[in-house]
């Protein structure tokens, strides 16, 4: 079943392996060679989970091995756990040859490869990631970033991994709230992408709840393919890439709103999707009978399709202005036109945006 897909970029070609039980064979690091240290950035939960057979890939190489635990959550994704990370790095004398091995869900992922990104002017990094989420979107693409006060995902860069080790046993340890927080990018995937994909959700979705091993093997392998085919033509989102925003302008905005940590990524990504979907009916681009589709499956995999009820409209609204897709104060979102299709509508009026916003909250799901 392992699946090894091989994925191109300006800088570097680097592999993507798929399979369960991945901890426990050896895998080959054609970069690493002995000598070389390795730093293994997690977080408490997952180290009690993994740490040990992650040490056990390594040891034999003969590297140096440190660790370093990182408090859990996305309200951590800061500059100030950045610098942790620097400081253990520098007090354990790690130098250019280092490697940092990003073991977790997708804080830990992008806290991590933003850390590689400019540790003396940038070192190797492995992605491991261990959450549904991170699997199928953030740790593939090299998208690194932290929050800030003011705006998620503020403070990052695009670099590339060497290598992503994606263990699907991973899976069985993560709780169900978890699980659909993923989900919501995979919903993501198909309905920018792919409408058949979208149906095989709708009829399999009870399956990967369940983690039956063919059905989870394929909605990965088919993600991550998703994913590299926007990546070689667009790595560095000046166009295409954009696409994978649907639902995020919205979403980024909750989490800011909200605070960082209080839904998880994916339950706003969720309702970011929804209320995309309501600003392509508002503007006449999309039929009720899809919007009910894309509802219904969130719903069914237990998603939030509503905004918060105590989210003030006009705040909101401040934190779509600092969204990075808007230029000179326009505001610029990828809309469905249908199940399997998305564009990037631009300069869309500040009342289509609110109208959107209120119907999301008034509509009764
Ligand atoms: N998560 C969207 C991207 O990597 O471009």
């Amino acid at each position: 079943m392992e699946k090894t897909i091989l994925v191109s970029t300006k800088k570097n070609n680097y592999p993507i392996i798929i399979n369960f039980n991945l901890f426990d064979k050896k895998i080959f690091f054609s970069f690493l060679k002995k000598g070389d240290s390795i730093m293994i950035v997690t977080n408490k939960k997952i180290f009690s989970l993994y740490f040990e057979k992650i040490f056990n890939l390594f040891k034999n190489i003969g590297l140096k091995i440190d660790h370093i635990i990182l408090p859990d959550g996305e309200k951590y994704k800061t500059l100030v756990t950045v610098n942790m990370i620097f400081t253990t790095l520098l007090k354990n004398l790690h130098n250019r040859d280092t490697t940092l091995v990003a073991l977790g869900g997708g804080v830990i992922g992008d806290i991590t490869g933003f850390a590689a990104s400019v540790y003396q002017r940038g070192v190797k990094y492995i992605q491991i990631p261990t959450t549904l989420l991170s699997q199928v979107d953030s740790s593939i693409g090299g998208k690194t970033a932290v929050n800030h006060d003011l705006g998620k995902n503020m403070i990052g860069s695009f670099y590339q991994p060497n290598i992503v080790i994606i263990n699907l046993s991973c899976l069985y340890t993560l709780s169900k709230r978890e699980f659909s927080a993923g989900i919501a990018e995979v919903i993501k995937y198909s309905i920018i992408f792919d409408k058949n994909f979208f149906s095989w959700l709708e009829i399999n979705i009870n399956d990967l709840f369940n983690l039956n091993k063919d059905k989870i093997f394929y909605c990965i392998n088919k993600c991550c393919k998703l994913k590299i085919r926007i990546i070689y033509k667009d790595e560095y989102e000046n166009n295409q890439r954009k696409l994978l925003n649907l639902g995020h302008t919205y979403a980024h905005a909750i989490e800011a709103e909200l605070g960082y940590g209080k839904w998880l990524h994916g339950e706003a990504v969720a309702v970011g999707i929804v209320i995309a979907a309501l600003t392509s009916k508002e503007l006449n681009l999309l039929n009720n009978s899809d919007i009910t589709r894309i509802v219904n499956l969130l719903k069914k995999c237990k998603l939030p399709v509503k905004l918060p009820s105590n989210i003030n409209t006009y705040k909101f609204l401040k934190h779509i202005y600092r969204d990075k897709k808007i230029k000179k104060k326009q505001i610029n979102i990828i809309l469905p036109i249908k199940i399997g299709k998305v564009f990037i509508y631009k300069n869309i009026s500040e009342k289509v945006i609110i109208n959107s916003i209120n119907n999301n909250k008034n509509l009764l799901f």
